[in-house]
């Protein structure tokens, strides 16, 4: 082969590769046309090669020549490749994204305190046979004081501070309020029913009340309810003691005192001694306060009168009703020192659980 045909064939390889170059659609695309021509054993490193076979004077013209096309490959290569590169951020510009802000972190809601304790009482009772019943809060005069053995003129209805709805039935003589208790749902549901009977009844509840660390003027109470033939205080007992421990530990102790509701009989209030301290009654201890012991619900043996209102006869059914405060034992389980925490809608609050 002349000198002449082999600058003719170095020259045709040269158009060839920077034409393939021009059409590269991408980086893939450009690195296998490096391999092709600029590769160990590509189109050019084998025409370098072949310079050795050849007499003196026409390796220096095609080695000249040959070493050109290699620098005008290799610069035609940097360039394809930074055009497409630019043309990739180009085109993102153009989208007006910056790939190069970092993402914003997304804000995950959460529960409120109210909703976690509420499911863990719920889950308690269910596991115990419960069922949940949801009832109206707007209620009638008749469930909420009457049907639980309050009459009109009683001095027990002073134990509730009402929000009195201003409306009444047809015949005027029935008042509306909003419940102060969610009691009223005991004799709604044996109204509705017949023994046995085992539910649970969470909702809130209303109360015209000033506002301070310890009340609100709405909260939210969970009512027990349980009626059959032999319902002895003893399962009462029982069941809320099984409780108190689920939700407060093993070791928990429980105390019952007597206290008075209009519609149980004999009534109670549950105290268990207290988490924090071990029931010690330490001085600075932040739950008890030093009193060893918290009340945390009250309860008793459904009244009798209650019963027959609802057409039960106490001679053969007795049942036990208990009613807590929702927020009465987050606060408990969770060291909370003001109810109104509850309702502030305060993310640093919200946050914490
Ligand atoms: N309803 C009572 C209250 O709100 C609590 C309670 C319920 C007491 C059931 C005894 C039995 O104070």
């Amino acid at each position: 082969m002349t000198t002449e045909s082999r600058l003719q064939e170095l020259e045709s390889l040269r158009a060839a590769a920077l034409a393939e170059l021009d059409a590269a659609p991408d980086a893939d695309v450009v690195e296998a046309w490096r391999v092709a021509y600029l590769g160990r054993s590509g189109k050019l490193t084998q025409a370098l090669r072949s310079l050795s076979d050849m007499p003196i004077d026409d390796r220096k013209a095609v080695g000249a020549a040959a070493n050109r096309i290699k620098q005008a490959l290799e610069e035609g290569m940097e360039a394809r490749r930074s055009a497409l590169q630019s043309a990739v951020v180009g085109g993102l510009a153009a989208d007006q994204i910056d790939i190069t802000l970092p993402g914003r972190p997304v804000d995950l809601g959460r529960y409120h305190p109210n909703t976690i304790i509420l499911r863990k009482i719920l889950d308690i009772f269910v596991s115990m046979g419960f069922q949940v019943v949801e009832g109206p809060e707007v209620e009638w005069d008749r469930y909420n004081f009457n049907m639980l053995n309050i009459p009109q003129d009683h001095p027990a209805r002073d134990m509730f501070d009402t929000f009195w709805v201003d409306w009444r039935d047809d015949k005027g003589d029935m008042p509306m309020l909003m419940r102060t208790h969610t009691s009223p749902m005991q004799a709604r549901i044996m109204e509705q029913t017949e023994p046995p009977i085992r539910v649970v009844v969470p909702g809130k509840v209303f109360r015209y009340e000033a506002t301070d660390a310890t009340h609100e003027s709405q909260f939210f109470q969970i009512e027990g309810l349980a009626v059959d033939k032999n319902v002895t205080f003893a399962n009462l007992k029982h069941t809320l003691y099984e409780f108190a421990r689920r939700m407060f530990g093993d070791t928990r102790k429980v105390r019952f005192r007597c206290d008075y509701f209009p519609f149980v009989e004999p009534g109670v209030d549950m105290s268990i001694d207290c988490f924090a301290c071990d029931g010690r009654g330490d001085d600075d201890c932040r739950i008890c306060r030093g009193a060893a012991w918290i009340e945390i619900l009250g309860a008793g043996m459904v009244h009798p009168n209650v019963l027959r209102g609802v057409g039960y006869d106490p001679d053969v059914y007795t049942g036990f009703a208990f009613g807590m405060g929702l927020e009465r034992i987050a606060m408990l389980k969770y060291g909370i020192d003001d109810i109104r925490l509850f309702y502030g809608n305060d993310l640093r609050f919200l946050k914490q659980f």
